[in-house]
């Protein structure tokens, strides 16, 4: 897909750096050729020899360089490239490109580039949660830019939080999505469950779980860039959809995703549930605050309704219909009897054993069994690289 594109790669001083190296990699065995472009603080954090070594061209970092083969070297460094990719974007340089600032190499040459540009922020996450910040990356972003999100977890700084830069492989393959152009689900209609339910007590309580919602937001990501109409059901989640194509119903109770979820999937030619839905309910709802009296509450739990094993009741023959299955133990079988039992096309297992997959991650594990009895197992990746996978799963189905 990659073979003879021309990529310039932007790189900014951010520990993350270190892991351009290996994107230059991927692009270069991918066919691609790569420049770089990197200002003055990045080149503490990599070196000239290794961007050199890896590109196999040279690394473009001083707007008037007395090496550089013109003195315009922007301009037809510029013309050159197809994309431009900055990994990793700095709070800088992102406030710099959304403020026209061009008083560097990458600044000067982003500002003369005029096509699609990608960015990877990384940064810590209090500089990333900064308004200032955020109000430039909403511009970039209603300017056209593809924001690469960052992932939440541990930071170099010591922190934890959201502004590690997504991995290299990822990056990758936004890239080379963009190039294939793959729209494999165009006019398909997908419904997609996420997040958990919450069950009312009492007007201050609910029963939960810890369910965030992001996988199941990924999917929905996944198959609207590739052209599907989406419509997402979602229980209480705090996370935003980026596509703002995706129609968003949200509902808080099991019996209200049951509903939404029975109207919507007969117009649907596919549905993924992926909600962590309470399995039980409060057989009564207390209109006033339950009060404590030092004695044990008693509460009769009854059940919810299963709305994957409804839709599987009312699936017609055109319809695809997958679920997730989150086990302890004895997995496989579980799954393959939830596969059955709720008349599904396919299932995908998540295994609490597995570190990395479950609840609140961003990285997640998944076994997926169809209804022709085929097992595939896949490495620990992002949710985002995981729905990839799903979205082929999908595809591979609807294409039947
Ligand atoms: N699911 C659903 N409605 C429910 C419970 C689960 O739609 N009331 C869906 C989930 O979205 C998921 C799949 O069913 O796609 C499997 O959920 P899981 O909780 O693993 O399975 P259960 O059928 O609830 O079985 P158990 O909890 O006994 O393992």
């Amino acid at each position: 897909m990659l073979k003879e594109k021309k990529i310039l790669l932007g790189i900014s001083g951010g520990i993350a750096a270190y892991k351009s190296m290996y994107l230059i990699r991927l692009f270069r065995k991918a066919g691609a050729e790569v420049r770089v472009v990197a200002t003055e603080s990045a080149m503490w954090f990599v070196t000239r020899v290794t961007i050199e070594s890896l590109s196999q061209n040279k690394l473009y970092d001083k707007v008037f360089g007395e090496d550089n083969d013109y003195t315009t070297e922007h301009i037809s460094l510029t013309d050159w490239g197809d994309v431009f990719v900055v990994a990793p974007a700095t709070a800088n340089i992102i406030g710099k490109y959304a403020n026209g600032i061009a008083d560097d190499a990458l600044s000067t040459s982003l500002i003369a580039f005029d096509k699609k540009v990608f960015m990877a922020p990384a940064m810590n996450c209090k500089m990333y949660e900064k308004f200032a910040f955020q109000r430039n990356l909403d511009y970039l972003k209603q300017n056209n830019v593809e924001i690469i999100e960052p992932a939440s977890g541990y930071l170099a700084c010591g922190y934890e939080g959201k502004g590690r830069m997504e991995e290299p492989e990822a990056i990758f393959a936004v890239i080379e999505k963009y190039f294939s152009g793959k729209k494999d689900l165009e006019g398909r209609k997908v419904l997609i469950t996420a997040g958990p339910t919450h069950e009312i007590i009492d007007p201050v309580r609910y029963l939960g779980n810890h369910s965030t919602g992001k996988m199941g937001f990924a999917i929905a990501e996944e198959i609207a860039e590739r052209g599907a109409h989406v419509h997402i059901v979602c229980g209480p989640v705090s996370i935003e959809l980026k596509n703002p194509s995706i129609q968003r119903i949200n509902v808080k109770s099991a019996d209200e995703m049951y509903h939404a979820c029975m109207e919507v999937f007969p117009g649907m030619d596919a549905a993924i549930l992926t909600a962590a839905v309470a399995d039980f309910k409060p057989a009564k709802i207390h209109k006033t605050k339950l009060k404590r009296d030092g004695r044990p509450v008693l509460m009769e739990l009854i059940p919810n309704p299963d709305i994957l094993a409804a839709l599987g009741k009312t699936k017609k023959e055109n319809q695809v219909l997958a679920g997730f299955a989150l086990e302890t133990d004895n997995e496989l079988d579980n799954a393959r009897k939830k596969l059955q039992n709720k008349n599904l096309d396919f299932i995908v297992l998540n295994s609490m054993q597995d570190e990395g997959a479950g609840f609140g991650t961003e990285t997640n594990k998944i076994t997926i069994l169809d209804n022709k009895n085929q097992v595939s197992g896949f490495e620990l990746k992002s949710k985002k690289l995981v729905a990839v996978d799903i979205a082929d799963k999908l595809v591979s189905y609807l294409k039947e």
